[in-house]
């Protein structure tokens, strides 16, 4: 017996952070949006956990019990009193360590996948919550589509999305930690004065109306500088993708991958093409959003 979940990765549209908090987090006011690059997590039922990973960032992801859908696993497992004896094999599209969320996805899918294959019934809102144990961006891979998340990023509402956005993803040659990217962020912050984290209601409303052009013009994400200072050749990933045709172009998450929002699909195509041949990046992607959250396939 084997169950199959498909889940997406996810863009921020804005990512507003707050100061640090004394348990280390930051609040957050994170728009998230689910976009259709998808990885796909099978589990069967084995003698042992076992986590194996096919596809080109394969090498870069831990198969031990740190990973993500190893411990989702793990936490359904022990909250039923079973033995998470199941075989976890990820086939991953979403770039690793990229911001986009592909640990978390990963997480979110198997989570699913295995509530599924063990018929442990848990109720949408017990999946939430261990999903929130797991980290700050796993629950939204599991509910997709776009939301806001405050808190951590863990406390959803549901947005509305009034039409596609066509986006344009360019990979970088290496992944950038998310926990190094917001030390760098408290760093710069450092002796200024690091306003609470609001949702900007522009970026709501351009997103209800499906209107690509209002989105790009209040698109923003607050650690960009940071992800920008700990790798400054982004800046020629994103003036490359906004000289090719680009709406506007930012660092996605924690970075380091950057995110071109395009007018319709053939400009999408264009500005992937350009990218590439600027060299200033490893691979592009295309991707509509919103993407539909984790779904047994
Ligand atoms: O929640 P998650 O484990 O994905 O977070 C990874 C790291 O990102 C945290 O250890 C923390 O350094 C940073 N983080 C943060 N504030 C958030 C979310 C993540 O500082 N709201």
């Amino acid at each position: 017996m084997s169950v199959t979940v498909r889940v997406p990765a996810k863009v921020n549209v804005q990512l507003a952070v707050g100061a640090a908090r004394p348990d280390g987090f930051h609040d957050l006011a994170n728009v998230f949006l689910a976009v259709g690059l998808y990885d796909e997590v099978t589990v069967t039922e084995a003698e042992e956990l076992r986590v194996t990973c096919a596809g080109p960032d394969a090498a870069q992801v831990p198969l031990d019990r740190t990973n993500l859908a190893a411990r989702a696993a793990l936490a359904l497992a022990g909250r039923r009193g079973v033995e998470a004896n199941v075989h976890i094999h990820i086939a991953k599209d979403i770039p690793v360590a990229g911001g986009m969320a592909g640990g978390s996805a990963d997480g979110a899918a198997a989570l699913l996948a295995c509530d599924a294959l063990w018929g442990t019934g848990a109720s949408h809102e017990e999946l939430l919550d261990i999903c929130a144990e797991l980290g700050s961006d796993v629950p939204f891979a599991l509910v997709g589509g776009a939301a806001l998340g405050t808190g951590r990023g863990e406390k959803l509402r549901a947005l509305e999305v009034g039409g596609t956005f066509h986006w344009v993803f360019a990979m970088a040659h290496q992944g950038l930690s998310t926990p190094a990217v917001f030390r760098e962020f408290d760093r710069l912050g450092e002796g200024t004065d690091i306003p609470e984290p609001t949702a900007s209601q522009d970026v709501l409303d351009a997103l209800a109306k499906g209107d690509a052009h209002a989105l790009a013009a209040v698109l923003s994400n607050d650690l960009q500088p940071a992800a920008l200072s700990l790798r400054p050749s982004l800046a020629d990933t994103l003036a490359a993708g906004r000289a090719a045709g680009a709406l506007a172009g930012l660092v996605s998450g924690s970075g380091p991958t950057t995110a071109f929002l395009t007018p319709d699909a053939r400009t999408a195509e264009e500005v992937a093409e350009a990218l590439r041949a600027s060299g200033t990046c490893r691979a592009t992607r295309i991707a509509e959003a919103p993407a539909a959250g984790a779904t047994v396939v």
